[in-house]
């Protein structure tokens, strides 16, 4: 007999897209209730769970129990840690495990992990067999506040991250907020920089809000889910309006063209985490703008000592190494290509009031960089 599904204290956040239109489960003890929405949703589908080893060793065995409650098989297609799977090594032998599970166009392959996870995952399902439905499990903060969420799958070329993928939008997210207590302090602290950015980029009350109950936030219980739902609920309405990013969508991108570069001068590695580098690059965002006279340095001044206050590194002066800037001007201009001299970059007018600037002078950025990193 089917498992019934367990509505307790959950939220429940629809992302409207019609036909590709899938609901966001927030809440403590979610996992549990996998199975029975997963027969709700395709009655009688197989499932393939693909996750990594770290995660697999904390919740492989609760998501497997919650599949087996509801009578559903699940095959396992386990994959090493890190970034380094994001690579077309890897995604064959998942497509190759899929395939050798007889995995089918009804079944449902279950992503089970972080970001990289969901990106891999998600990318396989897009497709093998043309295209198999798939389901996120984001176990990691700033997976469950941002990539589970809008469908961008992807792997690594050897010329950039995320230069292969696809739009594919999962059937369903389910998002455990217990999941998380697992994770440690620093991970947790980098995905926060993204449920900050939700405030940052169009919700000054939920910024406010933020800065009095960050606390409450990190340490679990109510603060704590309704952080998570209010920043998918605002992933949520942007994806809805623009889901293959050609206007509103980059908006989500603030702090990412200097946090990029960032992570890029750190070697994509645990030197410098994406979180924390959103963070530095969403301070600078800040920043730039109130030097450009669009915002109060006032603004730029509470983005800075809020992200210290959590942890979070909020400038080029925290960094271990100071990186060049004719370094950080090479990785910006690969990662947005300059258009006759000027660069896109998401600006604000203050907090909550991001816009999308296209018309930004590479010598501006230059000058301003130069100013950053002499005075860190
Ligand atoms: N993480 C940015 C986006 O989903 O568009």
């Amino acid at each position: 007999m089917t498992a019934p599904v367990r509505n307790s204290a959950s939220s429940i956040i629809r992302v409207a897209l019609g036909a590709r239109a899938y609901d966001i489960v927030i809440g403590r003890g979610t996992l549990a209730s996998l199975g029975a929405r997963m027969a709700v949703l395709r009655p009688g589908a197989r499932a393939a769970i693909v996750t990594d080893e770290n995660v697999a060793e904390h919740h492989l065995a609760a998501a497997r129990h919650a599949l087996a409650g509801a009578g559903i098989e699940a095959t396992t297609v386990m994959v090493a840690p890190g970034e380094g799977s994001k690579s077309m090594a890897t995604f064959e032998r998942v497509c190759e495990e899929l395939i050798a599970a007889r995995i089918e166009r009804n079944d449902l392959v279950v992503a089970l992990g972080g970001g990289v996870i969901g990106d891999l995952a998600g990318f396989a399902a897009s497709t093998v067999r043309r295209g198999l439905d798939f389901i996120q499990v984001p176990t990691t903060l700033l997976a469950q506040v941002d990539s589970s969420v809008g469908g961008k799958t992807g792997i690594n070329s050897r010329h950039g991250k995320n230069l292969i993928g696809a739009f594919h939008q999962p059937a369903l997210v389910i998002a455990d907020t217990a999941l998380l207590d697992t994770l440690p302090p620093r991970q947790f602290r980098a995905g926060y920089a993204e449920v900050a950015k939700y405030g940052l980029l169009g919700d000054a009350d939920f910024f406010a809000w933020l800065e009095t109950n960050w606390q409450d936030v990190f340490a679990g219980g109510p603060a704590r889910e309704r952080a998570i739902a209010v920043s998918c609920r605002s992933k949520a309405d942007i994806v809805a309006h623009d889901e293959r990013e050609t206007g509103d969508r980059a908006l989500l991108n603030l702090g990412h063209t200097f946090g990029h570069a960032l992570e890029a001068a750190a070697g994509f590695s645990d030197r410098l985490l994406h979180g924390e580098a959103v963070a530095i690059g969403m301070a600078l965002a800040f920043e730039f703008s109130a030097r450009r006279g669009l915002c109060a340095s006032q603004d730029a001044a509470r983005v800075t000592r809020h992200l210290a206050a959590v942890g979070l590194p909020s400038s080029i002066a925290d960094l271990d190494r100071k990186p060049g800037t004719g370094e950080l001007m090479d990785l910006i201009a690969q990662d947005k290509k300059v258009r006759r001299g000027a660069l896109t970059f998401i600006l604000v007018r203050g907090i909550g009031q991001s816009f999308v600037a296209s018309d930004v002078a590479a010598q501006e950025v230059r000058a301003f960089l130069e100013e950053k990193i002499a005075g860190s």
